[in-house]
């Protein structure tokens, strides 16, 4: 028997089948069976804290502190991509995919192996001084962090040394904008995974694609913000769906 999201799958491989100029375009969700919790929606992070006192540019020049406890006593450094991640490594590697445009800060996308990575909210990985703009592999301000929090750069010892991470109230890295905008103009697919497409600039891309005649594919485990664009829209697990999808187009 042939149940909704047997049909969904293969609506989704064979949209992505036909794709000459495909992207996919993910948030939190996809991270979320590598132990990394998303923000909005059931059991959101958002649920549970301030965004405003823990991820805005404000709070955190007032307070460096703050950020740098939640960093001790919340940040997963030991996640690894899960088999939503490696499914689109397996359609990049395929040609169904040109690129993936990311919110996460993670790096699980690059871990997995996709080649063309473009972050739109930066990456946790890097640490910049606000100061005198020196910057440092996070591992380095980590072991600093556990030593003396907040941590000081260690090039000129100003107190303002942030991860390379967009918080609420800073401007989107320029180029990762400009790649992510070129990317979705000509775009003929774009697979949207685990995102609830509610923040913007970032929301921005795949209705940018939209208007530019892309058909839209959701992977989300509830209903987004753009389910109504969609030519397909599947609510379920990435690590589930995802591949499911991929097998779908390996057997065609
Ligand atoms: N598989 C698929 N989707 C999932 C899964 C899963 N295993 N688990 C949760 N989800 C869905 C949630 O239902 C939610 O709708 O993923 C979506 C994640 O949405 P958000 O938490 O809003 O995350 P995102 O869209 O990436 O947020 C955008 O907001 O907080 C800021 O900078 C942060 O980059 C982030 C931006």
């Amino acid at each position: 028997m042939t149940t909704a999201t047997d049909a969904a799958v293969a609506q989704a491989a064979a949209l992505l089948l036909r794709a000459r100029s495909g992207i996919a375009f993910t948030g939190a969700g996809i991270s979320v069976e590598s132990g990394i919790p998303h923000f909005r929606g059931q059991g959101g992070l958002w649920t549970k804290f301030d965004p405003y006192k823990v991820a805005h540019i404000d709070t955190f020049r007032k307070d460096p502190a703050q950020y740098w406890t939640y960093s001790l006593n919340h940040r997963r450094t030991d996640a690894e991509p899960n088999r939503a991640h490696r499914a689109l490594v397996d359609l990049e590697r395929r040609g169904q995919l040109r690129a993936v445009i990311t919110q996460n800060t993670d790096g699980l996308h690059q871990k997995a192996g996709s080649g063309h990575v473009v972050e739109l909210h930066g990456s946790s990985h890097e640490v910049v001084c606000l100061d005198c703009d020196a910057r440092f592999p996070r591992e380095q301000v980590d072991r600093m962090n556990r030593e003396h929090c907040p941590p000081s750069c260690p090039a000129c010892g100003g107190r303002f040394l942030k991860p390379t991470v967009v918080l609420f109230g800073e401007a989107l890295p320029v180029r990762a904008l400009r790649d992510a905008q070129t990317l979705a103009m000509a775009a003929d697919v774009v697979l949207i995974v685990g995102s609830s497409l509610q923040v913007y600039p970032a929301a921005g891309i795949p209705r940018l694609a939209r208007e530019h005649g892309a058909e839209l594919c959701i992977i989300n485990a509830e209903p987004t913000a753009f389910d109504h664009l969609a030519a397909v829209a599947i609510h379920g697990k990435a690590g589930e769906i995802l591949p499911q999808v991929v097998r779908r187009i390996t057997r065609s």
